[in-house]
């Protein structure tokens, strides 16, 4: 039946491992080491990280198998593939619209996503501006930053987001190298950069830990991050940020794991793929959890200062930590290796998509759409000087206080990616053709299979459609 539809000539993987790192790759990212650690940080440790790992476990997961299945089935852009099923399936294309949504979130994060990433590439050159510096002075194990006060490091963010020439430089650079490498293909462009960033953030982030292990409070560390305080596991916020944050911190609900699962190839068994990729996505986490929290803890600071805490926090400690200032350049070029792998995955669904419809070449797909997201990224640096003040979504409950890129992140975070994995757990768990799903599962003759078609046709609908009625109606929950 497959054998008759005629797939558009897609490319592939050159192996199984490739498809798992660029997957991996796509889930590690400022997800990990910026977003993970500030919502474990906010939602008191322990708590927050077992509720965590047991929504990986049971909905992650799952979601991620039937995201890959769908576009190893169809072999086609997400929207294509999930149409194609559907058909198949003897039902509506509408079903289709799962990965409409998708891609459409998908591009709207890469908007704010690379702006962040941006910030990243800024600390990159102030803290190798002061490796050179310190190299010079002949102190290469000097703490980050040793000619500035603790408070001038501290500084360096608020100063950035007051600089919105500054910040667009570094969105723009951003914006061109993951365009770039999109645009060169999926072997030539993000396999490559997979398989090369991906081994190096590795030994990076492993050196980074051990370091916080010997200099830091690796016991501090521990136990916040491992002694969950059972009350608050079973607080309504926290229970909605555990699951928020496993849907990007696995690329879910947008289609990022469709558009690779595409170009899987047939003998790669995706029901084992999602388990090593989930597996890997948490492990990363953690680690990540283990490398900053005993940097942060051994200087005193406090775990919970959300998203600065990566860019001002964390700069603060290593200012008084030996070898600082190497280690903090190694942090950075660690974090951007981890944001480009992510970003182009967010980028190629719809730059395949538009291949497929328009019949352009890539390279001409993929300017058109990082131009295009670069000037819709200017709105969110400007939300942080020019237009501190708008309140575009002042109109709808929970975004009262939201600037623009507020917006953009919760729309997308809280209404998109939940919305489209809302629908694909219950298309893949209700409508599709179920000997069709389960032949690609690779769990045909495993105990398994039965749990996987359990949580991804009960579980993983409730449990998103909560998040989704949580997210929109926020006062439910207070
Ligand atoms: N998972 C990535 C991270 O942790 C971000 C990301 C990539 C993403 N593709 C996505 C998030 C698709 C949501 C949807 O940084």
């Amino acid at each position: 039946m497959v054998a008759s539809i005629p797939a558009p000539g897609q490319a592939h993987w050159s192996s199984k491992a490739a498809f798992v790192l660029a997957a991996v790759g796509s889930a590690v990212g400022l997800g990990n080491l910026w977003r993970f650690p500030a919502e474990a940080g906010a939602n008191g440790g322990g708590a927050f990280v077992l509720i965590y790992i047991i929504c990986v476990a049971l909905i992650g997961a799952p979601l991620l198998l039937a995201e890959t299945l769908i576009g190893r089935h169809g072999q086609r852009s997400t929207v294509a593939s999930a149409a194609l099923m559907a058909r198949q399936s003897n039902a509506s294309s509408a079903w289709a619209s799962l990965a409409v949504v998708g891609m459409i979130a998908n591009y709207l994060i890469l908007t704010f996503y690379s702006v962040v990433a941006g910030w990243v590439l800024y600390f990159i050159w102030t803290s190798g501006s002061d490796v050179l510096r310190t190299m010079a002075a002949g102190q290469p194990f000097a703490g980050a930053y040793a000619n500035l006060s603790v408070e001038q490091v501290r500084q360096q963010m608020p100063d950035l987001f007051s600089d919105p020439v500054k910040m667009s430089i570094a969105h723009f650079v951003f914006a061109a190298t993951t365009t770039f490498v999109v645009a060169r293909g999926v072997k030539g462009g993000i396999e490559v950069a997979a398989t090369w960033l991906m081994p190096a953030f590795f030994v990076l982030l492993l050196g980074i830990t051990i370091y916080a292990g010997i200099s830091g409070d690796f016991s501090a560390a521990v136990a916040f991050l491992f002694t969950p305080d059972f009350a608050r596991a079973l607080e309504p916020q926290v229970l909605n940020s555990a699951l928020g944050q496993a849907f990007f911190s696995l690329s879910l609900g947008g289609g990022a794991m469709i558009a690779y699962g595409a170009y899987a190839s047939r003998d790669t068994n995706l029901g084992q793929t999602s388990g090593m990729i989930s597996a890997a996505d948490t492990g990363v986490a953690i680690i990540a959890g283990l490398a900053i929290f005993p940097i942060v803890f051994s200087v005193g600071l406090t775990p919970d200062a959300g998203p600065t805490l990566m860019f001002q926090t964390l700069p603060a400690a290593f200012h008084s930590m030996p070898a600082g200032a190497l280690v903090a350049l190694a942090f950075f070029v660690l974090a951007l290796f981890a944001a480009l792998t992510s970003s182009v995955s967010l980028l190629e669904i719809s730059t395949a998509y538009f291949v497929e419809r328009l019949r352009l070449s890539r390279g001409v797909v993929a300017s058109l759409l990082g131009a295009s997201f670069f000037l819709i990224g200017m709105v969110s640096v400007l939300s942080f000087n020019v237009w501190a003040d708008h309140r575009p979504l002042a109109f709808l409950p929970g975004f009262e206080n939201a600037n623009w890129f507020d917006a953009f992140d919760g729309v997308t975070g809280r209404i998109l990616l939940p919305l489209s994995g809302l629908i694909t757990a219950v298309f893949i768990g209700w409508i599709a053709d179920r000997k069709l799903v389960d032949d690609e599962t690779g769990l045909q003759r495993s105990p398994l299979l039965p749990l996987w078609r359990f949580l991804i046709a009960w579980l993983c609908p409730i449990a998103v459609f909560l998040i989704l009625l949580f997210g929109l109606f926020p006062q439910l929950i207070r």
